[in-house]
């Protein structure tokens, strides 16, 4: 079985992968939540023959198949012959990716054509991780960013989601703009305004890019439009400007234009925000209690996921580079190793719904995994 594989892969990760795969892909692909069939039936056949493809050169085929799936076109013969290099290599790391995080399933993904760092650039947009743990710097307008109190983490729920409690607006995509800090400053925004209202507006995101320069420190860590930004830098604009307006009165363009709010418009008001300790008991209970958690992390694999529980043995928690929306929890992750299950996080993402679990991630819960409890946020908004 290991004739072919010399790969830079760890040669004992690669074979429990592959032994693995040879019984859980079919059951995977019968639980797997997606919404187009087209997808799976992508996978299936890539997952399948992924193995055969180690030792040879991906087959074209098998790109232009992913062109056709995902509506890909390129301006060029070099440019095409420029993206079938990438989409080959990202084939390599998906398979890197599946032995690496073996509850997760990983494969070819919208995002298969672009290299790590253009993802990065274009799909991501969390600024720095460099106010983490310095809830203690005031910023020039004196604004302090506060550390919620601890919470009894006795009696919270077993199983928990605020997307079934209707807080949580449909899966919004991005695009081509590292925006996702806007995104997730909205999320926490509309589920704070429907727990302060029993409403809930879905709220504008081009206003952030549009009219949200502030900044960590002065001068540095600037929100920035599609250049990236920071959901608590979100929150100390929105504290001066007043509020955000709707989404449908300021809809999302993804590219930063000319500020055009109106005060008048405004349709959530923030009233104050908080920073979230480390611990992710602590980080469950004011989910529970205070809404939907603007949350950080490592977005290393999240370029290759399809769906099940991301569990990956090795991803860097100072590598926080993306703003996600934290809903809810569960208790037991569907295992496809069966070794017991795994409790993880409910994470709504912003690049539509054909990413991942209908737009949604599925992380394991408990072990400060990608750095997820190390930029947790939330805010209240005013009742009227
Ligand atoms: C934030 O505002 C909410 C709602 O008005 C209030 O209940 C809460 O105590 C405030 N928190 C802080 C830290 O000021």
């Amino acid at each position: 079985m290991e004739g072919g594989i010399t790969l830079t892969v760890g040669v004992m990760f690669l074979t429990y992968a592959l032994v693995v795969s040879a019984n859980f892909y079919d059951e995977a692909n019968i639980h797997q939540v997606t919404e187009e069939g087209h997808q799976s039936r992508l996978n299936r056949k890539f997952i399948g023959e992924n193995i055969a493809m180690f030792g040879n050169k991906i087959h074209e085929e098998k790109f232009q198949m992913f062109m056709k799936e995902y509506g890909k076109e390129y301006s060029s013969k070099e440019e095409y012959v420029h993206r079938l290099g990438i989409f080959a290599k990202n084939v390599i790391r998906a398979a890197e990716h599946q032995a690496l995080d073996p509850t997760a399933v990983h494969g070819i993904t919208p995002f298969s054509d672009l290299s790590e760092e253009e993802f990065e650039m274009k799909f991501l947009g969390l600024k720095s991780s460099s106010s983490i743990g310095d809830s203690s710097s005031n910023d020039m307008m004196g604004l302090s960013e506060t550390t919620a109190p601890e919470l009894d983490v006795k009696d919270l729920p077993e199983n928990f989601d605020w997307g079934e409690k209707g807080a949580v607006t449909e899966v919004k995509k991005q695009g081509l703009c590292g925006a996702c800090w806007a995104f997730s400053t909205t999320g926490a925004v509309e589920g704070a305004n429907f727990l302060a209202t029993g409403k809930l507006i879905s709220l504008s995101e081009q206003q952030l890019l549009d009219c949200d320069h502030k900044c960590d420190r002065k001068d540095k860590d600037c929100d920035n439009g599609c250049g990236g930004g920071l959901m608590t830098n979100a929150y100390k604009y929105l504290l001066e400007a007043g509020g955000l307006e709707e989404e449908k009165v300021y809809p999302y363009v993804g590219k930063k234009g000319e500020c055009k709010f109106n005060p008048e418009k405004i349709a959530a008001r923030i009233v104050n925000f908080t920073t979230i300790s480390l611990d992710e008991n602590q980080i469950a209970a004011n989910l529970v209690r205070r809404g939907p958690l603007a949350v950080g992390l490592n977005a290393v694999f999240m370029q290759t996921y399809i769906g099940g529980v991301s569990c990956p043995l090795i991803c860097s928690k100072r590598r926080v580079n993306h703003g996600v929306l934290l809903v809810g929890y569960g208790a037991k992750g569907f295992s496809i190793l069966r070794l017991g299950n795994r409790p993880y996080w409910i994470i709504k993402n912003s690049w539509g719904k054909n990413w991942g679990e209908k737009g949604y991630y599925k992380l394991c819960r408990g072990q400060a995994v990608c750095g997820m409890n190390s930029m947790v946020s939330a805010v209240a908004t005013a009742t009227s």
